[in-house]
């Protein structure tokens, strides 16, 4: 995600954001920018300098036009709302309010429907942009900026993290926090700002954390914590002792760990403002489609490659079950190689996080010579396969550090839980009610995920008791299927273990050969409506003197007592089982790697971005 740094005090504040802003590098991110005030001459002077790229680029800028002043903000962005470019990097500007923002204005289009109308335009294609503006005229109605900054929290809505400078207060800093992370950093006769903790362990090791809700207004000798209703905050801080690389994984032991904990957080991000307030219709900022074009609609084809081919089956499943459209799942680097029969009025949706995947980028431009319409379905902005297919519903899962995907792979399953309800309802195959249930359901996911993690302690236990094996098979039906390959996946790729995945019914046509004592088998069982046939295939392997390490639904005493290890997750609607079995499967794989002493977030062979045919 986006990275905010902040000071004021009596230093010169720009070396001091900068080396913040160098410091959240690792989390990556496609423009920078700082705005200062100088006041070195006695009068108030700001100015902002911004660039595309890499911090390095906008030092560029800076040495050639150099800033001052001791009060200051800084940002690098990962782009949600516009392409990366100079334009749309931050801060920006309206009159005398600076602003910086991390997070996702839910309700910025109505918000700048209404600027628009009191005959404000704008610079970028941001939503952060209209907050800017939003602020300064409440300055001008309230004229009096915490008040204005109450009234203006209050109106946004969705996840955002502020930082605001005003000209005419320029050493007070005015911070926000909403859904996404804000710090405060505590000095001596100056303070700092951050989003993350690591950009200022340079200069601070005492912080105040702010909660969802507050505000803060934050000058070199006073910092005043408020809620958005303006009450006061009497917040104590914390020393933190961390090192700067166990900061960078915020405590945990490697990224992807801190990653599979992100999930509940990355699946709301995904469907926040997509999924419509009342449950009754699903919406993309970027990606719209008439009921008559959706209903015209012949087939589709979803085109991946490794984790992104694993959410493209479950996205089949959910496609064909809720908007009666056939779906082909295409591996993206055999796809150009065959000869496929494509209808008129037939989509492909290209699956991929970096956007980058040179096979997935072949496939869509094949798909694209063959008259398909081409949509992306992507986490990095601009990518070349966003650019490529110009249509793209991006998922929000912030950059992923970790080589193995995982949150990516989980806002993937939630953009196609989203897309197949879209086109359900514009293709009329469900009812209203129908759709208002389902998305009601699919909004409490991220809780259910949040239970799941809980039980890291104990898959940790099982991992131990398993670790030494050397060979796995992994087994589900329906459903549990691609998830049975994704979890064998992550096995090979962060553990070395040899894993084989089948549907269970498959096993009696011959891979039941190798079933010994010597090959455990993960056994993906949530209870569903196929889950009775696959117990029957499980009571094949496991009496071929198969060990069972099952992952099923809590309750479920049947499967329990056939199996020698038991992961019970929370109850939830059948069909979004792989949301919570992928969570299981994560952390297994996970402890498996760590207790066999691999490289965890950099794995042997792999490389994040496969841009190689
Ligand atoms: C596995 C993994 C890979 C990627 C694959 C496609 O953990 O990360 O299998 O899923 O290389 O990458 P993207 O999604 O970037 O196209």
């Amino acid at each position: 995600m986006c990275g905010i740094v902040g000071y004021v005090g009596e230093r010169q504040a720009l070396p001091i954001v900068l080396s913040g802003l160098k410091r959240l590098e690792y989390r990556g991110y496609d423009s920078a920018g700082v705005a200062a005030f100088d006041q070195s001459n006695g009068t108030v002077h700001l100015k902002i300098k911004r660039a595309e790229g890499r911090l390095d680029n906008l030092l560029k800028v800076l040495k050639e036009d150099p800033i001052k002043g001791t009060s200051s903000i800084g940002h690098t962005r990962w782009a949600t709302h516009g392409r990366p470019s100079e334009k749309n990097a931050h801060p920006h500007r309206y009159k005398d309010v600076v602003i910086v923002h991390n997070g996702i204005i839910e309700n910025y289009i109505s918000l700048r429907e209404e600027l628009v109308k009191h005959g404000h335009t704008f610079l970028s294609e941001t939503d952060t942009e209209i907050v800017a503006h939003l602020l300064q005229r409440a300055i001008d109605q309230e004229k009096d900026f915490e008040k204005a900054c109450q009234k203006v929290v209050n109106k946004l809505k969705g996840a955002f993290a502020l930082a605001v400078l005003w000209a005419k207060a320029p050493n007070k800093l005015f911070v926000a926090k909403q859904h996404c992370p804000m710090v405060l950093g505590l000095g001596k006769d100056e303070q700092f700002i951050a989003s993350d903790i690591p950009a200022l362990l340079d200069y601070t090791k005492d912080f105040i954390f702010l909660e969802d809700g507050e505000m803060a207004f934050v000058e070199p000798t006073k910092v005043v914590v408020k809620k958005f209703d303006g009450e006061i905050v009497r917040r104590k801080s914390h020393r933190v002792d961390w090192s700067l690389a166990a900061a960078e994984k915020e405590g945990f032991d490697h990224f992807m760990l801190k990653e599979i904990y992100e999930q509940p957080r990355v699946l709301r991000d995904t469907f926040r403002g997509r999924i419509q307030s009342k449950f009754d219709g699903v919406q993309f900022e970027t990606f719209k489609m008439s009921d008559a074009e959706a209903k015209k609609l012949k087939s589709l084809f979803l085109l991946g490659c490794g984790t992104a081919w694993h959410a493209s089956l479950v996205g089949k499943y959910w496609i064909e079950s809720f908007a009666k459209l056939h779906v082909d799942v295409d591996l993206a680097s055999e796809f150009r190689y065959r000869d496929p029969v494509v209808f008129k009025n037939s989509l492909a949706v290209a699956i991929s996080q970096s956007g980058e995947t040179a096979d997935t980028l072949a496939a869509i431009s094949e798909a694209m010579k063959l008259k398909l319409k081409p949509l992306a379905i992507t986490n990095a902005v601009e990518s070349s396969i966003a650019r490529k297919t110009k249509s793209v519903i991006y998922t929000h899962a912030g950059p992923e550090i970790s080589v193995a995907s995982t949150k990516c792979f989980m806002a993937q399953l939630g953009v196609l839980a989203l897309f197949s309800v879209y086109l359900a309802s514009k293709r009329g195959t469900q009812n209203k009610k129908w759709v208002s249930k389902i998305l009601t359901d699919l909004a409490e996911v991220p809780e259910k995920i949040s239970e799941v993690l809980k039980l890291n302690d104990h898959i940790r236990n099982i991992a131990k008791k398993y670790k030494d094996y050397r060979q796995y098979f992994y087994l589900g039906r329906g459903l549990s299927f691609p998830m049975a390959l994704e979890g064998a996946l992550k096995l090979k790729e962060i553990a070395y273990i040899n894993t084989q995945a089948y549907p269970a019914g498959e096993m009696k046509h011959g891979p039941i050969a190798l079933i010994s004592e010597d090959w455990p088998i993960v056994c993906v069982a949530p209870q569903d409506k196929i889950y009775g046939k696959a117990i029957s295939n499980f009571e094949e392997v496991k009496a071929r003197g198969g060990k069972l390490i099952s992952i099923g639904t809590e309750g479920d005493t049947e499967l329990r007592n056939r199996s020698d290890e038991w992961i019970g997750l929370p109850k939830i609607r059948e069909e979004f089982s792989p949301f919570l079995t992928a969570v299981a499967l994560q952390l297994f794989s996970y402890h498996m790697s760590v207790l066999n002493g691999c490289d965890v977030d950099k794995p042997k062979n792999l490389a994040k971005s496969v841009t190689v045919e």
